[in-house]
């Protein structure tokens, strides 16, 4: 990690950031003073309104001073917030700050716990660089950020700790996304999960290679036992099922890499394959926070790890599976393998008799079409779920939006030789049969599914260039709202 984060009750900080609102409170006169007593700063000041966004760097008497706007305190949420202390740390960073203070306002619509975890969270996303196929001439850059609050340090340090290990996640998630294909291969993700279980006190199964054939996971077996490391499934469970508490499953597309199969993708279509495994990284990142948080649901993470290679041994188009779960899948096309290794997870997470199942998968290029990279599909029919979804999504920065289960294009599915085809004959609304086609293994749980993208262009200082780790916050945010009764049936 890049950044150490603590919470100080006074700073002699050569560089400093002050978070201001534009109401202009005494947080800002106070500000005014201590910097902007020539007249050049103060007119400079004077441009700085505290907008949402807006930045102002100063300097004076050997100091840095970074201005970052808030807006208006009624109208702050943790996303523009999040925002706004990733952007003024970059700048501060870029203009050669390494030891800095970072200055809440005494006014912040959270407890300062709770501002201290989101400050920390976000500090981590910004201050992510990934290194690990870098030479050690390069040595990464380190900072030091103090926190100081009015109220004092004391109520910082949980919110600290806190904001650490879900930053620790994110780093843990985008990690696994970042390394080449050929280095996060099954087995290796599949050692990380194992570890990450251990780490948690948490309990481990794997299944891998010809045990999937003999135990009845065919589908995911044909999918990835091309593959130069065997396919494998595994599960990883916190806590236990106890009256009244809740089991979550958490459940994740793990293609470490997607070539297509024989139905081979383009060079471009190809390029980012590596990061086929988001799904799977975002489920171990969110088990790892949740567990390490010791937030108190019984948890299962399970993820469908498998390699969509070209050899003689691939699966063809044509080819008719049977899944663990009863039906029988019919491949008209091998690049819809995400669907195919999910329906043997589903099957998996099941046997752990969950209350609720989220999956989070890269499935399709067409939900990308829909929704930009920006935005995850959700497919939830549920109500409460979704209400609880939908709310994680605007309260995390984890931007989400629903698309519908459209029963009428399930008849695309439908295949003269098996139960159901992968893959639908055109590729008109292919998010939604891909979600259709994942219905038909979920049984009776509820269950919502998330089509992701998972990696990040770099145009925003939260989420460098890269495995983004969006989806993350979101699993913890969600798991915490079903805790607190939030998905419960509402009269
Ligand atoms: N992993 C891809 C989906 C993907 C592509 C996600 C690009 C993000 C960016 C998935 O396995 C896939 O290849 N889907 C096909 C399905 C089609 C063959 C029905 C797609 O979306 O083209
Ligand atoms: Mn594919
Ligand atoms: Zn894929």
């Amino acid at each position: 990690m890049d950044v150490t984060l603590k919470a100080a009750d006074k700073t002699t900080a050569a560089h400093r950031i002050l978070l201001l609102h534009s109401d202009r409170g005494p947080d800002f006169q106070a500000a005014g003073r201590a910097v902007a007593r020539d007249a050049r700063g103060l007119a400079r000041l004077r441009k700085f309104e505290g907008n949402a966004g807006q930045t102002l760097l100063l300097h004076r008497e050997g100091r840095q001073w970074l201005f970052a706007g808030l807006g208006e305190v009624a109208k702050l949420t943790r996303p523009i917030f999040c925002e706004a202390v990733a952007r003024a740390f970059s700048e501060l960073r870029a203009a050669g700050g390494a030891e800095m203070a970072l200055l809440l306002p005494e006014k912040l619509p959270w407890p300062p716990a709770e501002a201290a975890r989101y400050t920390a969270e976000a500090l981590l996303m910004v201050g992510y660089s990934f290194r690990a196929y870098r030479t050690s001439s390069e040595a990464p850059a380190r900072s030091t950020v103090e926190l100081v609050y009015p109220g004092g340090a004391a109520a910082l340090r949980r919110g600290i700790r806190e904001g650490d290990a879900v930053g620790q996640a994110i780093a843990l998630t985008r990690d696994l996304i970042n390394h080449p294909a050929g280095v996060a291969h099954t087995d290796f993700v599949r050692r990380e999960a194992r570890r990450i279980a251990k780490a948690a006190g948490a309990k481990f199964q794997e299944i891998r290679g010809d045990a999937l054939l003999r135990r009845g996971y065919r589908a995911i077996h044909a999918v990835g036992r091309s593959g130069p490391h065997p396919p494998a499934l595994a599960a990883l469970e916190y806590g236990r099922r106890v009256r009244g508490r809740p089991t979550v499953a958490l459940v994740g597309k793990g293609v470490v890499f997607d070539s297509g199969g024989l139905d081979l993708k383009t060079t471009a279509g190809m390029a980012l394959m590596k990061k086929d495994l988001g799904g799977a990284a975002i489920v171990l990142g969110a088990f790892q926070a949740i567990a390490g948080l010791k937030v108190p649901v019984h948890l299962v993470a399970v993820v469908g790890l498998a390699e969509n290679a070209v050899g003689p041994d691939a699966y063809h188009p044509g080819d008719v599976l049977a899944s663990k779960s009863g039906p029988t899948i019919e491949i008209t096309n091998t690049d819809a393998e995400g669907r195919v290794v999910l329906a043997d997870a589903f099957a998996l997470a099941r046997e752990y008799k969950p209350d609720y199942m989220i999956d989070f998968a890269t499935l399709t290029g067409a939900c990308r079409t829909a929704l930009g990279k920006d935005i995850m599909g959700l497919f939830c029919e549920e109500p409460g779920m979704r209400r609880v979804m939908e709310a994680a999504g605007e309260a995390t920065g984890d931007h989400l939006w629903p698309l519908p289960l459209w029963q009428p294009y399930r008849a695309k599915l439908n295949s003269t030789v098996a139960d159901l085809a992968n893959a639908a004959a055109d590729g008109f609304g292919g998010a939604i049969t891909a979600a259709l086609f994942l219905r038909e293994f979920t049984g009776d749980v509820a269950w919502a599914h998330l089509d992701c993208y998972g990696w990040s262009d770099g145009d925003s200082p939260l989420f460098p260039k890269g495995g983004s780790g969006v989806g993350v916050r979101l699993a913890i945010d969600v798991v915490r709202r079903i805790l607190a009764g939030e998905a419960d049936a509402r009269p």
